[in-house]
């Protein structure tokens, strides 16, 4: 069985578009979650947000496109902007979602995948140095206290003037702090579980 880090892992097959990605996550979440119970391992499992996310990318053409997905988890949003043509950056605050986002693009795209452990709530200048980027993505990240405050000010310090921000949220209301907070030309829409909200910076 493959080992990514300190974990056993298994197969998670990913249907987007007409592809299959064969991720890999944890072997069982419950396994983590008795290790560590003050640690919720969200990064762990793969959300709906992340599915509607990718059907987006999927779909579009992303040749020459810089983007930074904020909350990579398992990395699915970034390796399909890479498979679209992105140049895609995936970062997480947590290092062990990192791993698992750079040993899944590796394993998928069959080449690296830049990843980054990166707070969206306390950007490192690592990162700030890397941007202004085209397009940010994040699917399911809006659940924390602060987060949509925190998620404003990553995207005014990382998005180029005229660029995009798709960001995937479970629940009703849960971006309204967003779209208000940066008063940027939104548009949403429902599909399946999830909502995906369009940012766009003005130019
Ligand atoms: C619910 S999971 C979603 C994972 C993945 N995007 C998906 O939709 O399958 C939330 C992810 O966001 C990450 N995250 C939460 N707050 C973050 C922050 N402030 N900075 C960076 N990553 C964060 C977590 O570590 C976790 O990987």
């Amino acid at each position: 069985m493959a080992r990514i880090g300190n974990f056993e892992t298994r197969e998670l097959p990913v249907a987007v578009g007409t592809r299959t990605f064969r991720l890999r996550c944890p072997r069982s979440i419950e396994e983590l979650h008795d290790a560590e119970p003050s640690a919720v391992p969200y990064w762990a499992d793969l959300w709906p947000s992340s599915l509607v996310l990718a059907e987006e990318l999927a779909g579009r053409s992303l040749a020459g496109v810089r983007v930074v997905e904020l909350g990579c988890g398992l990395g699915l949003g970034a390796i399909v902007a890479a498979q679209s043509g992105a140049d895609a950056l995936a970062t997480d605050h947590d290092r062990d979602a990192v791993a698992f986002a750079r040993d899944n693009g590796r394993r998928v795209l069959g080449r690296r995948l830049a990843t980054m452990r990166a707070d969206f709530a306390d950007l490192p200048e690592a990162l700030v140095e890397l941007a202004p980027f085209d397009l940010v993505i994040a699917a399911d990240v809006l659940y924390a206290d602060g987060s949509a405050a925190s998620l404003a000010d990553a995207l005014r310090a990382l998005l180029r003037p005229g660029g995009e921000a798709l960001v995937a949220y479970p629940w009703s209301g849960q971006a309204d702090g967003l779209v208000a907070g940066l008063g940027w030309p939104a548009t949403e829409r429902e599909e399946r579980q999830a909502r995906l909200l369009t940012l766009r910076r003005p130019g």
